[in-house]
């Protein structure tokens, strides 16, 4: 079967790769960024995902991953998947020009008998409008919804280790080739995972996969709710941890404890600098812009959203506490930047929102992140902001350190070294991952969020 992806972003590249190493031709179409195409062509990944290189390697090598700019190659598919970015228009609802540029091109080019998968995350009721497309233009190709899942850092386990497939479409012979193909994946399953060298998680690898056939707008409206729910756990949390602080409970006990029962369960309880990344602020704008339009108010969001804005400036203001009540002058180390571990995507991170309000109140911010300097200078980080290239030189003589991201690195660094390049002693663990004893045995004063050692 011959795919074409369209769009080498990190969902496109990674199903690309993907499917190329499942023994499929797969065309990748990327005509926006020249120099992100070349990188691929030379048979590497142009962002940071683990297992992803060798993947990408092996496809270019074997000439099943053919990455273009042209379209014209649209000709000789039978499936397509598009992937574009649907950024968020200044008034919260997704921006689908590039979603409606590549439908022009398939109903330009695409045979009659080859199926349109939609990946993007696109507002309930796209589809239809996309087949309406297709019925002004006289094709009449099959249309289906195949929302993605995975997260970035964690991409290729959870592709091969999926919980869930859903296929939507009132084509059912369309519906059922998809699945054709993604079974095709797990397949080669092993083969993929040992190449990449990734195993699946704990909870992964007992997972029964679900192959899920849906309607076409329950398609669509099951990835933007999933993601809103899980942005609804984090908030809620985070609005739990303010209360924990306010009255010395420990977050960390409190929802370990809630998470027991299997109702609720223990993930994405995790309080901490709130979410970020290229999913959860824009799926949640998405959805209630998306409500704006029936009539229907997502009251609940708009809470979750506001929520997680406020964290930064929370957090912030605890270490301004406690540092006297003045950041002016002083030096703060901010290690992390991506909008998670795992990643050098630094887009919409709550990590580079704590460095540019630091230096916003005075602080001098110094800032390194393994993977995401790059990235979050991109993503709108002050210029005021010091980057460095390691831990080292970016903690040296601060008066605090701000843990931003959870990258393992950090874990696993000496805390009684990291003090010792330092001048002050105020370690703020901005996503609750550090033992507050273990810290302050080092001689450090811990600040967790909703969980603090004074
Ligand atoms: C998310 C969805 O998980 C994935 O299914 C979808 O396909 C894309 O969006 P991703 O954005 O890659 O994936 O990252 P995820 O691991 O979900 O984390 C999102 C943000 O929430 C990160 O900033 C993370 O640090 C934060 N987070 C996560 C918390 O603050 N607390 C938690 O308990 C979990």
């Amino acid at each position: 079967m011959t795919i074409t992806v369209v769009g080498a972003g990190y969902v496109g590249l990674t199903t690309a790769a993907l499917f190329a190493n499942a023994g499929h031709t797969v065309n990748l179409i990327e005509s926006h960024f020249a120099d992100r195409l070349e990188t691929i062509k030379s048979g590497r990944s142009w962002f940071y995902e683990a297992g992803l290189d060798p993947l990408v390697a092996r496809a270019i090598n074997a000439g099943l991953l053919l990455p273009t700019d042209d379209y014209a190659c649209l000709k000789s598919t039978d499936v397509v998947f598009s992937c574009m970015g649907t950024p968020d228009n200044p008034d919260g609802s997704s921006n689908l020009t590039f979603v409606f540029n590549v439908v022009d091109e398939v109903i330009k080019t695409l045979p009659d008998d080859a199926i349109f998968i939609q990946k993007s995350t696109v507002p309930v009721g796209t589809g239809e409008e996309i087949k309406r497309a297709f019925a002004a233009a006289n094709r009449s190709l099959a249309y289906v919804s195949n929302p993605e899942f995975l997260r970035e850092g964690t991409a290729i386990a959870d592709t091969l280790w999926f919980d869930r497939v859903v296929v939507g479409s009132d084509d059912v012979q369309a519906a059922e080739t998809v699945l054709d193909l993604y079974r095709t994946l797990e397949s080669h399953r092993e083969d993929i995972a040992r190449l990449a060298d990734v195993t699946p998680y704990e909870t992964q690898a007992s997972l029964k996969g679900e192959y899920i056939r849906t309607g076409q707008n329950s398609a669509e409206l099951i990835k933007v709710t999933a993601n809103a729910f899980l942005a609804l756990k984090i908030s809620f949390a985070n609005s739990i941890a303010k209360l924990a602080d306010a009255t010395g409970a420990d977050i960390k006990e409190v929802m370990n404890a809630v998470g027991a029962d299997p109702r609720i369960g223990r993930a994405f309880l995790n309080a901490g600098r709130g979410y970020g990344g290229g999913c959860f602020p824009k799926d949640v704008s998405g959805l209630i812009a998306s409500g704006q339009s029936r009539g229907v108010e997502m009251t609940i969001m708009h809470e979750a959203a506001t929520l997680n804005e406020s964290m930064p400036g929370y957090i912030v203001e605890k270490l301004k506490e406690a540092l006297g009540g003045e950041l002016e002058g002083k030096k703060v180390a901010v290690l992390g930047l991506a909008f998670k571990a795992g990643t050098s995507d630094a887009r919409r991170s709550t990590a580079v929102s704590i460095a540019n309000l630091l230096t916003k109140f005075g602080a001098k911010t110094h800032a390194y992140d393994p993977e995401a300097n790059h990235d979050a200078e991109r993503n709108g980080l002050s210029p005021d902001v010091s980057l460095h290239e390691s831990t080292e030189k970016a903690v040296d003589s601060a008066d605090a350190v701000c843990i931003a991201t959870d990258w393992e690195e950090f874990l696993a660094y000496d805390l009684g070294i990291l003090k010792a390049h330092m001048k002050g002693n105020l370690f703020v663990d901005c996503m609750n991952v550090f033992d507050p004893e273990r810290v302050s045995e080092t001689g450090f004063r811990y600040i967790g969020v909703g969980r603090s050692i004074s």
